[in-house]
């Protein structure tokens, strides 16, 4: 895992951003995994800013959403789907038929788990896979216990995500208790991943990840195992390092 180390959140997404596109202009359909949360929409507004200013084109990317809430629509605020289009999709020139996002209000859920992961791997495999970390080791929404040969699945949300979440919500009751992740094998066999990691409240979670033992409690220990990891960390994140 190579650790690169910014003084603050702003020169973190730069950095991020300075090699995500560096990716795009070697390879213009590269297939690019995206997460949601706080933590990429910093990236996600400089690969925007480089779009207008440097016309960087989207037009042969394809992207690939880690996970979708299940049971709330795609038109709703706080689903996956109008999260991307607000911070990304709408803002590059992206076909919105390139973007793909597991559906969480499919009839049938375990046949679009199968889906979306025979989907990807139809479409070659991720290139380039952008994460961020729970403070619980979460990658994707795979939390403490996900076998590590998961693929894409249904997933309980631990407690504690439900309330980090909860602030995109009106109350606690309205976050959902599920949602559909890639699983961490469909991670893994991304050819490279950018894992962003920003603030004091991540700080455990990055030292666990860097010095502790890899286990299932803690999902995201399996990135030592991964032969291109990159790790974009900013001050405070690094604290416990
Ligand atoms: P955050 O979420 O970027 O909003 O902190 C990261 C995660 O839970 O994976």
């Amino acid at each position: 895992m190579i650790l690169i180390s910014t003084s603050n959140y702003e020169e973190l997404s730069q950095k991020a951003a300075e090699e995500v596109i560096s990716r795009i202009n070697q390879n213009p359909s590269l297939n690019l995994g995206l997460a949601t949360g706080s933590t990429p929409t910093g990236l996600y507004q400089k690969l925007i800013r480089d779009h207008k200013q440097n016309q960087t084109s989207y037009k042969e990317v394809n992207t690939f959403n880690l996970d979708e809430y299940i049971g709330i629509s795609k038109k709703d605020r706080n689903s996956y789907h109008y999260f991307m289009c607000e911070h990304l999709f709408e803002h590059i020139d992206i076909p919105l038929d390139q973007t793909h996002i597991p559906d969480g209000t499919a009839k049938n859920l375990d046949e679009e788990c199968m889906r979306y992961e025979q989907f990807i791997v139809e479409h070659g495999g991720i290139d380039l896979q952008i994460l961020g970390i729970g403070q619980n080791g979460h990658i994707g929404f795979n939390e403490p216990g996900t076998p590590f040969d998961s693929r894409t699945h249904i997933i309980d949300l631990a407690e504690s995500t439900r309330k980090a979440n909860s602030r995109f919500f009106d109350s606690l009751e309205d976050v959902p208790k599920q949602a559909i992740t890639m699983g961490i094998a469909s991670i893994m066999d991304s050819k490279e991943i950018f894992l962003l990691v920003s603030g004091a409240s991540k700080a455990k979670a990055l030292s666990r990840l860097i010095n502790g033992e890899v286990n299932e409690q803690f999902p995201a220990s399996i990135l030592q195992k991964h032969e291109n990891v990159t790790i974009f960390v900013d001050k405070e994140a690094t604290a416990l390092l």
